[in-house]
């Protein structure tokens, strides 16, 4: 078997693979015609749920006309200029610009590197620190392996970036106590998930993204909202972080459900404070940064269709919808012996935490147990996570309950 699945046991896999074959709206099938329920909305990008023939038609479209051309310097093509257009316009940044990228990683990046250079724009060199959180999942490229809060994916890789730190994902106080002790005037940004999603579905608590908002602009620190996961109505809103009605990130990274996953597509939507010195002549030298790929106007095509099926089927307000039906039929898994906890209500994703004494390997027990029964969650450490499509009804929820119970037997 050549190929090296990311994230995965290969020893265990090169014996037996999950073929999907095709797909069709929340499910998808395998190559014995077998169906799933695809609870995880794939990598939590599936939104709008599978082989819509409306993305599948702008983006062979887009094929014919135009199949790709850079947009390093002043090239540009039409579907890269209305998506951005179109995401600044949605966002809950002031006077927003939007920077493309080939996904989420590639985001982070993008918001770390602006973030250091804002402050080297503004003579304040030494403000190179970054914050992030316990839990929390930013991607695998350089800054966001060092800003991760899962513990296995940040080591064995040798030295990463220093100046960074990870605070425990639900204490204001630990923040404020971390940005005084690396000292204010020496903190760039706080790179922050609304939800936690890859980390085990970890809600904030109570007043947690106010009152980090209120940090950040106390200290002069720059708020990175990672809505990767979070965006096109995951929470229930284009970019998740309204939820939070008085916040206004300085960057929002996204990914994934922009394009519900038909074509790769990233981007970082940036404030006009941080963008305005490189429109202005004479204003910051320019941001030598950016991916062959970004504003690639295939994946913009496929942006703008799923864009168009988001506002005509009135999807994004579908997440904060179904978070009480996925709250109520996840809860009622909650007096299981192997359940420890269960974590939803706040968007349409949740997670199952095992008991702790549970051993390593019952998550993967109980994903199979529960893809037996024709449901795909996802193993997270120490639990099961799910995030189904937008387009999904009470009747898929009932039946990721039944799959979820089956698969908690075996554990
Ligand atoms: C919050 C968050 N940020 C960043 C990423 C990285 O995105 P990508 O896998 O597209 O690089 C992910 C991926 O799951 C994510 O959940």
């Amino acid at each position: 078997m050549s190929f090296w699945h990311p994230f995965a046991d290969m020893a265990a896999v090169s014996q037996s693979e999950l073929l999907i074959e095709r797909g069709e709206g929340v499910w998808v099938f395998d190559s014995d015609d077998n169906r799933y329920f695809d609870a995880t909305a794939s990598l939590w990008y599936a939104n709008i749920g599978h082989a819509r023939e409306e993305v599948a038609d702008a983006v062979a479209a887009q094929l014919r006309k135009l199949e790709a051309y850079h947009t390093f310097g002043d090239f540009t093509n039409r579907p890269a200029n209305e998506v951005c257009e179109r995401l600044a316009r949605l966002a809950p940044v002031d006077d927003a610009k939007v920077f493309l990228t080939s996904g989420g990683g590639d985001s982070i990046e993008v918001a770390a590197k602006l973030a250091r250079r804002h402050f080297v724009n503004l003579g304040q060199p030494e403000r190179v620190h970054l914050i992030s959180r316990t839990h929390g999942y930013h991607g695998t490229h350089g800054f966001g392996t060092s800003l991760g809060g899962i513990e296995p994916n940040v080591t064995n890789w040798g030295p990463l970036i220093p100046q960074t730190s990870v605070v425990p994902y639900d204490s204001l106080e630990a923040l404020e106590a971390k940005i005084l002790e690396v000292g204010p005037d020496k903190v760039a940004a706080f790179f922050c998930e609304p939800v936690i999603g890859a980390g085990g579905v970890r809600l904030p608590p109570e007043g947690y993204i106010q009152g980090v908002a209120d940090l950040c602009a106390e200290h002069g620190i720059l708020l990175v909202i990672d809505s990767v996961i979070c965006a096109f109505g995951r929470l229930g809103t284009w970019f998740g972080v309204e939820r939070w009605e008085d916040v206004r990130p300085d960057m929002i990274t996204f990914a994934k459900g922009v394009t519900s996953g038909y074509i790769p597509l990233g981007g970082v939507v940036v404030s006009g404070k941080i963008a305005e010195p490189y429109y202005t002549p004479g204003g910051a030298p320019m941001f030598r940064h950016g991916a062959t790929y970004a504003g690639h106007p295939a994946a913009c095509a496929a942006a703008l269709a799923v864009l168009d099926i988001y506002e005509a089927e009135d999807l994004i307000p579908r997440g904060r919808e179904l978070e009480g039906p996925l709250a109520d039929g996840v809860n009622s898994l909650a007096d299981h012996p192997a359940v420890a906890e269960v974590r939803a209500g706040l968007g349409f994703l949740a997670a199952i935490g095992l008991h702790p004494e549970a051993d390593a390997a019952a998550p993967a027990r109980l994903v199979a147990g529960a893809r037996e029964q024709g449901v795909l969650a996802r193993a997270v450490i120490g639990g099961v996570a799910m995030s189904p499509p937008l387009t999904s009804e009470q009747e898929h929820i009932d039946l990721l309950v039944e799959g979820l119970r089956a698969g908690l037997d075996r554990v």
